[in-house]
């Protein structure tokens, strides 16, 4: 069978560690997917560079249009970010009858239920275990380990430059702005650390996690975003004397009312699992009614982690676009008529 062929827009951290894993398991990632899947094109704007990490193996152009209207491309990766060019993108991908994998999370718990309108119309899929807890599966948890659950609440480290900086506070006694510009040095924080520190990010993971969870649309214009920034390291000193941890938490609960979606710094007892999530981990906790309490921890952030999960989707996509597609809509589709009507409560 011929090979799959993948566009990539955007080989900065993420994608350059796509491009080497897929290389380095090729053989175990075709074998899974039941067929070869190749970058066949590359966008970036540094074209040198992505010359350079890609060594001759693609087509590197710095037009990311040229991709996405591109008819040998099966499935488009994004990893640009942001909300502006990358829904165009993604809008004019799904158009040209593209799969597309995201790592995105901004952009999906802003502009989400259109995407997924969109996607559902044409028939393909979009796939976005990247974009929340990076290498940790939680996506796949949420929509199929725990499929039989009705979810009651999550409560997650979510975001890793975050707990780095509480972390580092707290062991090394170090001031907030140099674990910051550490955590963006180590390739953890966001292009604009601002997301990271205020709970924005969090708080897009959290929408995109409550959405599959709670069958409800993407709503994260209701959470409640606390970040970090108010914190001093006398508070972690505190908070320690009296036996906590603080973490910043991404939480969601479902209510009779409604669901709670919420974003802040949480104390919790330090001889909890989740207090001793440590640097850029992350951990997230799902708490379904039959199955009860459940606990994924795992890489956050970084180039392989986060690759691991977009390969992830990759296979997933690769199986179920060589497979009959009317079995693939129930399994990748986001559902954007809701399944649920419980209102996201003000908070
Ligand atoms: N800035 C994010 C974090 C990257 O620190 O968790 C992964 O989404």
């Amino acid at each position: 069978m011929k090979p799959i062929k993948v566009g990539l827009l955007g080989i900065g951290t993420v994608g350059s560690g796509t491009f080497n894993v897929l290389k380095r398991n090729q053989l175990e990632i075709t074998r899974r997917a039941g067929r070869s899947i190749e970058i066949a094109m590359v966008a970036d704007l540094n074209v040198e560079r992505a010359r350079e990490l890609t060594n001759g193996e693609c087509e590197v152009v710095n037009d990311a249009n040229l991709v996405v209207s591109n008819p040998d491309i099966d499935i488009v990766i994004e990893l640009i970010g942001g909300y502006g060019i990358a829904k165009d993108l993604v809008m004019k991908a799904i158009a040209n009858g593209k799969h597309v994998v995201t790592a995105n999370k901004a952009l999906l718990a802003t502009h989400g239920n259109d995407i997924f309108k969109a996607a559902e119309e044409k028939g393909v899929m979009v796939a976005f275990e990247a974009a929340v807890a990076g290498g940790i599966p939680i996506i796949k948890a949420l929509r199929e380990g725990l499929t039989a659950n009705r979810i009651q609440w999550i409560a997650g480290i979510i975001n890793g430059t975050t707990n780095f900086i509480l972390s580092e506070m707290r062991d090394k006694g170090l001031d907030f702005a140099t674990v910051l510009k550490q955590a963006q040095e180590l390739g953890y924080a966001e292009a604009d650390p601002t997301f990271d520190i205020e709970g924005v990010d969090a708080a897009h993971k959290a929408t995109i996690m409550a959405a599959i969870a709670y069958g409800i649309p993407m709503q994260f214009d209701k959470a409640h975003v606390e970040g970090i920034t108010k914190l001093q390291a006398s508070d972690i000193r505190y908070a320690e004397e009296l036996g906590y941890r603080i973490k910043l938490l991404g939480i969601s609960k479902r209510t009779e009312a409604g669901i709670e979606l919420r974003v802040h710094p949480t104390l919790i007892p330090e001889k909890r699992l989740i207090a001793n999530v440590e640097g850029a981990m992350n951990a997230v906790l799902v708490h379904g009614d039959a199955v009860g309490a459940t606990l994924y921890y795992g890489k956050g952030a970084g180039s392989e982690p986060t690759a691991s999960a977009v390969i992830a989707d990759l296979v997933d996509i690769t199986r179920l676009a060589t497979a009959d597609p009317e079995h693939r809509v129930p399994y990748l589709a986001f559902q954007s008529n809701s399944l649920s009507d419980l209102p996201v409560l003000p908070m």
